[in-house]
C-alpha cells in the first residue's frame, strides 16, 4: 500500500491505494483561509500538519492489514505558497498563498531589476503576484525584522514533508513555481537571487519528485500509528501531480482540471520551447519532462462564490439541476470570472468579474449557466494560446469539480471543440502523489507503467457541431 497526501487550499485529502491501483480508503480534513485584507490569502502551516496527522491516523485506524505493508507516502501540494523558517526551522509567519495578490509592486520590481527577457529566459515565466519570489520580496520590504530571521523558505507540501521527516527538501515541479528556478537547467538561479538581494542559501536543496527523502520520524509514527519504516518521497506541485494522476505523461496529452482555480495543462517533452510567457511553463513531476499551463484563478471558486452569495442553503447538484433548461448563451447573459483578478490571459490582479447583459427576464438558472459558460470560456482562452503556438489539441482529460456534472462536461467539449474524456476513479493530485510513492517504492519501472495500472478512462463527450458553432460566435463577444 501507498499513501498520497494532497495538501489543497481548502482541505488536505489523503488516499490509501493498493498495488492494483484501487483506492482503499480516503479522508479529507478542511482548514480555513485567513483573509485579513482584500487581496490577502494566508494559512497557518500548523493547521496543515495537524489535519494531516489526524487524517493519517484515521487511515491507520481503518486499516486492518499489517501496518508494515504501508510502504510509502508522497505529497501533492497547492503551489507557490511561501513558508518562511528561521535557523531552528520554526515558522516565522503565516504562509502567504498562491491566490494572494498583494505583490503587484514586487512584480514590477522583479521586471525592473532582472529584466523581462532574462526572467523569461531563466524561469520561463513572467512575474505574477501568485508566485513565491514576489512574496519573499514583500516580506523583505514590509516585515524586515521577520525577513532578517529567515534561514530557508519552503513550499507548502515541502513544509508538511519536513514536519513528517525532519528533513528539508524541495523538488523541481514546485520549485518551478517560485520564479527562482532555472527551469531548463533545474537549479536555483543565483543570478536572479543576486539581482534582487536574496541570498541563494534561502532556497532549499532540490531533488526529483520520486526521490526518497527519508522516513517518518519516531514521533509521527507514534502519533499516527504508521510504521517508522514508511518511505517518504518528495512528491510534486498539485498540477504536476494532477497530470500524473490523469496519465498526462507523453507529448500531445492535455488536461483540464477545475478546482478552486482552473487549469488547462499540456505535457512538454522539452524545457526550451518559447511560449513568450503567455502560459506558465513548469517542470513536470516526471523526471526531465515539463508542462505548460494556463490558469483561471476563480474557476470552481466562481461557482462556489455564486452559491454562497445567492443559494447558500443548496448543494451544487441542486444549483446546477436546471442549467440544461437554459439555452446556450444563457439568454444573453455573459459572466467573466475575474473575481480575484486573473492570470491567463490577462495577467492582471486588478481586473474584476462581471455579469453583462442582465435584463428583467433573467432567472437564477440563467445566471448559473452564465457562470459555467464564463469559467469555460476563460479556460478556452488558454487553449487558444496553445493552438496559436502550434499545438494540436483534439482530446482533453477533464478532472475536478468540472468533471462531476454531465452538462458541464458537454459544455467543455462544445466550447473547447475537443473530445472530453473522464476518468474512472478520478482522484486527481492525490492519485498522482500515490503514484509517485508507488514508483519510488519500485513497484513499477516508470510512471507510465504505473498509469497503465492506475489510470482508467471511462466516458467521452464529443463536441456537437451545432453547439460548437453557437459557442464560437459567443466566444469573441466574451473576449
Ligand atoms: C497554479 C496555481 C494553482 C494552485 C492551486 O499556478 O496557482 O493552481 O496550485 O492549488
Amino acid at each position: 500500500y501507498v499513501i498520497g497526501v494532497d495538501l489543497g487550499t481548502s482541505a488536505v485529502k489523503i488516499l490509501l491505494m493498493n498495488q492494483h491501483g484501487d483506492v482503499c480508503h480516503e479522508v479529507s480534513k478542511s482548514y480555513p483561509l485567513i483573509q485579513e485584507k482584500s487581496g490577502y490569502s494566508e494559512q497557518d502551516p500548523e493547521e496543515w500538519v495537524e489535519k494531516t496527522v489526524q487524517g493519517l491516523t484515521d487511515i491507520v485506524k481503518n486499516f486492518d492489514g499489517d501496518i508494515e505493508n504501508i510502504e510509502g507516502i508522497s505529497f501533492s501540494g497547492q503551489m507557490h505558497g511561501l513558508v518562511l523558517l528561521d535557523e531552528y526551522h520554526h515558522v516565522l509567519r503565516n504562509a502567504i498563498l498562491w491566490n494572494d495578490t498583494r505583490t503587484t509592486k514586487e512584480c514590477r520590481l522583479i521586471e525592473e531589476k532582472v529584466g523581462i527577457d532574462k526572467l523569461l529566459k531563466i524561469t520561463k515565466n513572467p512575474a505574477l503576484e501568485g508566485f513565491t519570489l514576489p512574496k519573499l520580496l514583500w516580506v523583505k520590504e514590509n516585515e524586515p525584522e521577520i525577513f532578517a530571521k529567515a534561514a530557508v523558505f519552503l513550499l507548502p507540501k515541502d513544509y508538511l514533508r519536513y514536519r513528517l521527516t525532519g528533513l528539508i527538501h524541495s523538488e523541481y515541479s514546485d520549485a518551478a513555481g517560485t520564479l527562482l528556478l532555472d527551469v531548463s537547467e533545474k537549479k536555483w538561479s543565483k543570478e536572479i537571487c543576486d539581482s534582487l538581494g536574496i541570498d541563494v542559501n534561502l532556497c532549499p536543496p532540490l531533488v526529483a519528485s520520486h526521490t526518497q527523502t527519508g522516513t517518518i520520524t519516531n514521533e509521527i509514527a507514534v502519533e499516527t500509528g504508521l510504521s517508522e519504516t514508511v518511505k517518504v518521497f518528495a512528491g510534486g506541485a498539485d498540477n504536476a501531480c494532477g497530470a500524473i494522476g490523469s496519465g498526462i505523461l507523453s507529448a500531445g496529452k492535455t488536461l483540464c482540471s477545475i478546482g478552486t482555480s482552473g487549469v488547462v495543462l499540456s505535457y512538454e517533452e522539452k524545457g526550451n520551447q518559447d511560449f513568450q510567457g503567455k502560459v506558465h511553463y513548469f517542470n513536470h513531476g516526471e523526471a526531465d519532462a515539463f508542462y505548460t499551463m494556463g490558469v483561471t484563478l476563480a474557476a470552481g471558486y466562481s461557482l462556489s462564490w455564486f452559491k454562497d452569495v445567492f443559494a447558500e442553503a443548496e448543494d451544487f447538484d441542486a444549483l446546477l439541476q436546471d442549467i440544461d433548461q437554459v439555452p446556450i448563451g444563457s439568454n444573453g447573459l455573459l459572466f467573466t470570472p475575474y473575481l480575484v483578478g486573473e492570470r491567463t490571459p490577462h495577467a492582471d490582479s486588478n481586473i474584476r468579474g462581471s455579469f453583462i447583459g442582465m435584463d428583467a427576464s433573467h432567472k437564477r438558472s440563467d445566471f448559473v449557466r452564465a457562470v459555467l459558460e464564463g469559467i469555460t470560456f476563460s479556460l478556452n482562452e488558454s487553449i487558444e494560446i496553445f493552438r496559436e503556438n502550434g499545438k494540436k489539441i483534439e482530446t482533453i482529460i477533464s478532472i475536478g469539480g468540472g468533471a462531476k456534472n454531465r452538462q458541464w462536461l458537454q459544455m467543455q467539449a462544445d466550447i473547447f471543440n475537443v473530445d472530453i474524456v473522464t476518468l474512472a476513479s478520478e482522484q486527481g493530485p492525490g492519485m498522482g502523489a500515490a503514484m509517485l510513492a508507488s514508483y519510488g517504492c519500485g513497484w513499477f519501472d516508470s510512471l507510465q507503467e504505473c498509469a497503465q495500472k492506475f489510470v482508467h478512462l471511462v466516458d467521452t463527450y464529443q463536441p456537437i457541431k451545432e453547439n460548437v458553432d453557437m459557442y464560437s460566435k459567443l466566444f469573441p463577444l466574451y473576449q
